[in-house]
């Protein structure tokens, strides 16, 4: 739950007539006496003096209290103890080095926090209250100078104020496959953050990595690929930096279900256990990219990771980022993710969101005093929050946080502008570059020479209400469009209501998904809007029923088209991959209009098989979540404006037991309380898992059409001459691990041809099989989208790094670049390859 959204509409919550469970407030007496038996525990294993040692004692499955039955009669495990020792201890919580870019930032804040009070510093390590909106706000400390920090929402623009843009979500830069737009978008974003006064941007995503097909949040990242995640979260880090705006990546990590996320009454959050090999090839991937591009926050996040809890555990923070990825910034609770006090600060959490009164606060200040936080642990804190402070320059021409945050838009407000008007361009090309089409028989599209089109579908207009109505409204959480009620029992855990439910949000379009990754929409243009524009220009006569699941048709209709979405949200994962009302309307209008054309707004994977094969559908496009221009967008590529470029950044299948994993693991058996997920696949999800089990998909990873055709020819693969082909790598640790992880070993060239007759861009794939036991059939290495006029040609590169090569070796924990025979195959999506060729290492 987003519950420091709800701390800064506290007020207005007050005076709500629903109630909501804030887990940023009174810790549960559960919660409390796990809370003093971990620092208890942490205490004597510090007086033992060999942490590392008790990794090595036998696991003590054992029931610390009498038993305890489920209805069944079955004895269910009711203590925490059952799982000690499931995440290797790793302590002490590595200090920031300062190393390479980060000197000069962190003599700065060594030399601040030096001047500071054990009071002061203490406040640095939590959020407070403000007269703004922002989610979180770190306080000020005037005295040396600091003026506080605002932290808000999220990774598709500024969420709940006004004068901002709606961006595509993650979902939808990752279908647009385009890195140059993806660095635009973020210079963009990153931009309207900064005029608003907010100094941490609370994103972008890469976990959710897209494992449970279902899950609530997936739309906020990139795409269920970690390759295309982690060079699309380069990109943004990069550039919402450059423009001085601190990232918080998150959700670190292995976040995948939105179930259970929570702890709550009897129960714990739902453990993500993950084993070493996938942890590193699949979940912890793009988090490396974001580290190597210096991100200076991490959120950590609400789930268990092995039986410990996100924020609090030593082998992710400790080990993974600090050690392993020379993580040089802060790590950021989730927004009541805290639930131990001693035990977060020795693990490596540096800050509390959204406020440390329940764990922290005067209670880390005793721990410090009496010894059990070492103050050199509290210093180290201040000290990453700090230097990442001075390292986007926000010490010197910064505005003050939060000054265009303001905390009630119904209420009189200073108004600050954050849009840029030379940014409306990558608005609507990074709206375009995100719709996919799949099926386009006929040559229904682009549309031509129309007389009459009929428009179905709730999905086509905007909602009737898109406006900010005080207290914790819809337009808040880009709900506006959905069963709010529904919303609520999900996102603020109101009772009464069952939430992830229903699949479709019907009171009209969508421009991104719900919760804290929802975007403020004030320019919005829906489908509709802009093609009564088109069809006024046009002379095109036009009927549409928003309403009815079975229209009437006019049968001299030149082209019908049907507006449908899938609506996901943070709080509860989906309900189901299709949805029978949806697909209902669809036959039904294509059995009365030759020439039906299908639009999804889609906030995750949509199936498409009750639907594809009818001969009366001529065209599919996957809409995903365009942000503000989304009608614009759309009339631009339904009337060849545009020629469509996105592809698959996921697999559709053609059923839902296709996927490895479906949906979220729930409560059961002897772990009634401990919910377990076990990622037993491994790194076999979405197209890995589909090649592996030889499945069919309905539309492959990488997959999507184009008004023009692309050939390719003329592969070739170089080995480097300078780079060292050790199995391991031997360099310092940097930002990001092992230096020499990024060597280019090995160089790809292919030439693609547009062989149609219009210009078109198209995202050239290239997958490597690595000769490793474990190693998936194939895995995206390399992608480039090259724009090209009609006849002609241009020579794409891809280059391949050691990490690129290598897989992990749990052994050395090292990444280990392997001997063999390497298969590198170039094309147009993950199951169109034609050019095939290896390289031996
Ligand atoms: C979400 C985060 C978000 C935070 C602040 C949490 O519920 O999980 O992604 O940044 O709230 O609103």
């Amino acid at each position: 739950m987003a519950s420091a959204t709800l701390l800064s509409h506290k007020a207005s919550a007050r005076h709500s007539t629903r109630s909501y469970r804030d887990p940023s407030g009174p810790p549960s007496p559960h919660n409390t006496k796990k809370g003093i038996a971990i620092v208890i525990l942490v205490i004597l294993i510090i007086i033992g003096g060999s942490l590392a040692g008790l990794a090595a004692l036998p696991k003590r499955k054992s029931q610390s209290s009498e038993p305890i039955k489920d209805e069944h009669g079955n004895i269910i495990i009711t203590d925490d103890v059952y799982f000690y020792g499931d995440s290797e201890p790793i302590y002490p919580s590595p200090s920031m080095t300062g190393q390479g870019a980060w000197a000069e930032s962190f003599k700065k804040a060594k030399q601040l926090v030096g001047r500071l009070t054990l009071e002061e510093k203490v406040r640095l390590t939590a959020g407070s209250s403000s007269n703004t909106s922002c989610p979180g706000f770190l306080p000020a400390v005037q005295r040396v100078g600091f003026p506080g920090m605002c932290l808000a929402d999220a990774g598709n623009g500024l969420r709940g104020t006004d004068f901002v843009s709606s961006w595509p979500s993650g979902i939808h830069v990752g279908a647009s496959w385009n890195k140059k737009l993806t660095r635009t978008r973020g210079e963009g974003m990153g931009r309207e953050f900064r005029t608003k006064g907010v100094n941490v941007l609370l994103g972008p995503v890469v976990g959710p990595a897209g494992r449970v097909v279902l899950g609530g949040r997936n739309w906020e990242g990139f795409s269920s690929d970690p390759y295309l995640a982690g060079a699309l979260v380069r990109e943004t880090v990069q550039a919402v930096q450059g423009v001085g705006v601190i990232t918080s990546t998150k959700h670190f990590v292995g976040n995948e279900q939105e179930t259970n996320r929570n702890p709550g009454g009897d129960l714990q959050s739902v453990s993500s256990n993950i084993d070493d090999r996938t942890m590193h090839e699949l979940y912890l991937w793009p988090f490396q990219d974001a580290v190597h591009a210096g991100t200076g926050n991490i959120m950590c996040s609400y789930q268990r990771v092995n039986n410990s809890y996100g924020c609090a555990n030593s082998k992710t923070q400790n080990g993974l980022l600090k050690t392993e990825l020379g993580f040089q910034g802060w790590v950021v609770s989730d927004w009541g993710a805290q639930h131990a006090g001693v035990a977060t600060a020795l693990a490596g959490m540096d800050v509390v969101m959204p406020n440390g009164d329940a764990l922290w606060g005067e209670h880390l200040e005793d721990a410090v005093k009496n010894g059990s936080i070492p103050e050199s642990r509290l210093e180290d804190m201040i000290i990453r929050t700090i230097a990442s402070w001075y390292q986007m320059g926000q010490d010197e021409d910064f505005p003050p946080p939060g000054v265009g945050m303001a905390i009630d838009l119904t209420k009189p407000h200073r108004i600050v502008d954050g849009r840029n008007s030379s940014f409306r361009s990558t608005l609507l090309d990074g709206a375009v570059e995100g719709h996919v089409l799949v099926k386009n028989n006929r040559s229904a599209l682009p549309l031509k020479d129309l007389k009459l089109l009929s428009i179905f579908g709730y999905s086509a207009k905007n909602p009737d209400v898109n406006n900010p109505t005080g207290g914790l409204s819809p337009w808040l959480f880009g709900a506006g469009s959905f069963d709010y009620e529904e919303f609520g029992a999900g996102f603020f855990s109101w009772s009464g209501s069952t939430a992830g439910k229903t699949a479709i949000a019907f009171n009209g379009t969508i421009y991104s998904g719900g919760g804290s990754g929802a975007t403020s929409q004030s320019l919005v243009v829906a489908p509709f809007d802009a093609i009564v524009q088109q069809a006024y220009d046009d002379g095109t006569a036009l009927l549409w029923d928003f309403y009815s699941g079975q229209p009437d048709v006019n049968p001299v209709s030149d082209a019908c088209l049907v507006f449908g979405n899938a609506y996901a949200t943070e709080g509860a994962d989906r309900p189901g991959l299709r949805d029978d009302y949806t697909d209902g309307l669809i036959k039904h209008v294509a059995d009365r209009c030759s020439n039906t054309i299908v639009v999804l707004h889609n906030a995750g994977i949509r199936l498409v098989n009750q639907f594809a094969d009818h001969p009366n559908v001529t065209g599919i496009i996957f809409a995903h979540l365009p942000g503000e221009a989304s009608g614009r967008a759309l009339v631009s590529i339904l009337y060849g404006q545009s020629n469509p470029s996105g592809k698959l950044p996921y697999t559709v299948a053609r059923n839902e037991k296709d996927y490895a994993v479906l949906g979220p693991d729930k409560p059961e058996g002897i772990f009634a309380r401990f919910p377990q997920s076990n990622f037993t696949e491994g790194v076999f999800v979405d197209y890995r898992h589909f090649d592996a089990q030889n499945i069919e998909p309905r539309y492959p990873f990488g997959f999507g059409l184009s008004y023009t055709t692309f050939g390719y020819s003329q592969l070739s693969v170089q080995r480097s001459s300078e780079a060292n082909f050790y199995e391991y790598p031997i360099g310092a640790v940097v930002e990001g691990g092992q230096e020499d992880l990024w060597d280019i070993l090995v160089t790809v060239e292919a030439e693609v041809s547009n062989t149609g007759d219009v210009a078109g861009a198209e995202v050239a794939q290239l997958y490597l099989g690595i000769p490793a036991g474990g190693a998936p059939v194939r895995q995206l290495r390399g992608f480039e989208k090259p724009f090209l006029n009609a006849n002609s040609s241009e020579t794409v590169r891809f280059e391949l790094t050691r990490r690129d090569m290598s897989v992990w070796d749990v052994m050395t924990q090292k990444w280990r670049l392997v001997r063999g025979e390497y298969k590198i195959e170039v094309g147009g999506s993950s199951r169109d390859l034609p050019l095939v060729g290896t390289v031996t290492i």
